[in-house]
């Protein structure tokens, strides 16, 4: 089975993920009451390993909650080597190219890999190797931070899958790669 690589985010309308201090409070303006999970439940069922950025490892371990994923989480750092006992059979540091990533995790038979952070996500985009994007746009405007999106050498054209509006506020946006 061929191996995909699928985003499911959110940003600000000015494409942010975390706001000029890092933070991603701005998630939390619009009020959820019941809870709802905007769907990520659902995806994360349909991932089988994930692959995230060591600046995203770091915001989550800073959460101080228990390890919040039941599949092998994959650590892209050039600077960290090893992570504490507790995580060692649930994480794994790697570094390389996206595409180097994408192939080892193939290999290991990966299939359905679930891609975060601002600049892992930008450096798969670059190789061109993300092949589903779920966006969620929060409707504030940062006017600063960590980007989603960051400089390209080639247009990258998607297809539009489906559409959702949460509370009456977040609209969410399913898009997939046109090969
Ligand atoms: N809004 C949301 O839904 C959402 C989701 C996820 C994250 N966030 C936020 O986004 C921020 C983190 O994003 P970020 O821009 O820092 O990006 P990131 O992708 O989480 O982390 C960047 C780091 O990952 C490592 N890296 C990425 N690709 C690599 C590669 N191919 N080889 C080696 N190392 C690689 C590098 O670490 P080294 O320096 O160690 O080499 C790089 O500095 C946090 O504030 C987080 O809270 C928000």
């Amino acid at each position: 089975m061929e191996t995909k690589n699928h985003v499911f985010i959110a940003t600000s309308i000015d494409g942010y993920i975390a706001d000029k201090n890092g933070s991603i409070e701005f998630l939390q303006t619009i009020p959820n009451p019941e809870n709802l999970d905007f769907g990520y439940n659902a995806f994360i069922k349909k991932m089988d390993a994930i692959v995230m950025g060591r600046g995203t490892f770091e915001t989550v371990l800073e959460f101080g909650i228990s390890w919040p994923y039941q599949i092998p989480v994959f650590v892209v750092s050039s600077r960290i080597q090893d992570v504490s006992d507790d995580l060692a059979r649930k994480v794994e540091i790697v570094n390389g190219s996206p595409t180097e990533i994408t192939q080892m995790m193939t290999e290991r038979g990966f299939t359905n890999i679930y891609i975060d952070g601002g600049i892992t996500i930008q450096r798969y985009l670059q190789e061109d190797i993300i092949d589903e994007m779920i966006i969620s746009t929060i409707p504030v405007i940062l006017g600063g931070g960590t980007s989603l999106f960051g400089e390209l050498t080639d247009l990258l054209e998607f297809e539009w899958i489906s559409s959702e509006i949460f509370l009456n506020a977040i609209t969410q946006v399913k898009y997939r790669r046109k090969r």
